[in-house]
């Protein structure tokens, strides 16, 4: 059986975070030079901070919560992509956390006064053992359905101008610029600019 077929997503529990750390740090921190040094400090932050975010947004267990953590915070969900653990005999099963992604609110207009908060988009990553399978785009419809869920117009997300392969696989899902962030510190140091693209969800 294609092992695709056997990936599921569903909203994120606290067992879940060695894998989403894992997940994370291997897609957003090199193994090589300094970074390869510091990545258990790397990894150590990325797993303390989706703690307490999933400490917040304890899983709702009400019917038709659907993939939405619920409970404490509205308006936050972290989703896995799951694999079944082959060999798993136990009546719980095992899964391998092969991508994750997290949807929340955010105020993208901190200089307008008032201006309403939108539907963010963040940390998206699939281990790369599982890229260029789908799974980030499966990731991501998932947040569609929730935002929907939710009442959304648009969903936005932040992507590195040099991140080409999350560039192309946003603009294949429809997402467009939304406009060039401002910023010193990437003109100064000669780093790549943020990009925020949107999406229209209805
Ligand atoms: C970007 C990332 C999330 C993509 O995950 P993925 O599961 O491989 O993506 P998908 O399989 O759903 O890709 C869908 C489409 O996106 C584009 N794409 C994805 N990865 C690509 C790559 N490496 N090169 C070129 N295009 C790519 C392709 O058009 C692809 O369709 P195709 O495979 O039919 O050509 C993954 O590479 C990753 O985790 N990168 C590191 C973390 C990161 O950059 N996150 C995004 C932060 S903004």
């Amino acid at each position: 059986m294609n092992q695709l077929s056997l990936i599921r997503i569903r909203a994120a529990h606290l067992k879940d975070l060695h894998g989403i750390a894992d997940v994370l740090t291997d897609s957003f921190h090199s193994r090589e030079g300094w970074e390869g040094w510091m990545r258990p400090v790397f990894r150590l932050g990325i797993y303390e901070d989706m703690r307490t975010r999933l400490r917040e947004a304890k899983p709702s267990s009400a019917p038709g919560a659907g993939y939405v953590n619920g409970g404490g915070t509205p308006y936050y969900a972290c989703l896995v992509s799951v694999l079944p653990r082959s060999g798993t005999v136990s009546d719980v099963p095992e899964e391998t956390v092969v991508g994750t992604v997290e949807i929340g609110v955010r105020s993208l207009e901190l200089w307008i006064p008032g201006a309403s908060p939108q539907i963010y988009v963040s940390n998206l990553a699939v281990a790369p053992a599982y890229r260029r399978q789908g799974v980030a785009s499966q990731l991501l419809i998932a947040c569609e359905a929730i935002a929907r869920q939710w009442g959304a117009h648009d969903l936005y997300l932040h992507v590195l101008q040099d991140n080409r392969s999350a560039r192309r696989l946003y603009f294949n899902l429809g997402y467009r610029l939304h406009r060039v962030e401002p910023s010193l510190i990437s003109w100064v140091l000669r780093r790549p600019k943020r990009l925020l693209l949107r999406k229209p969800i209805k």
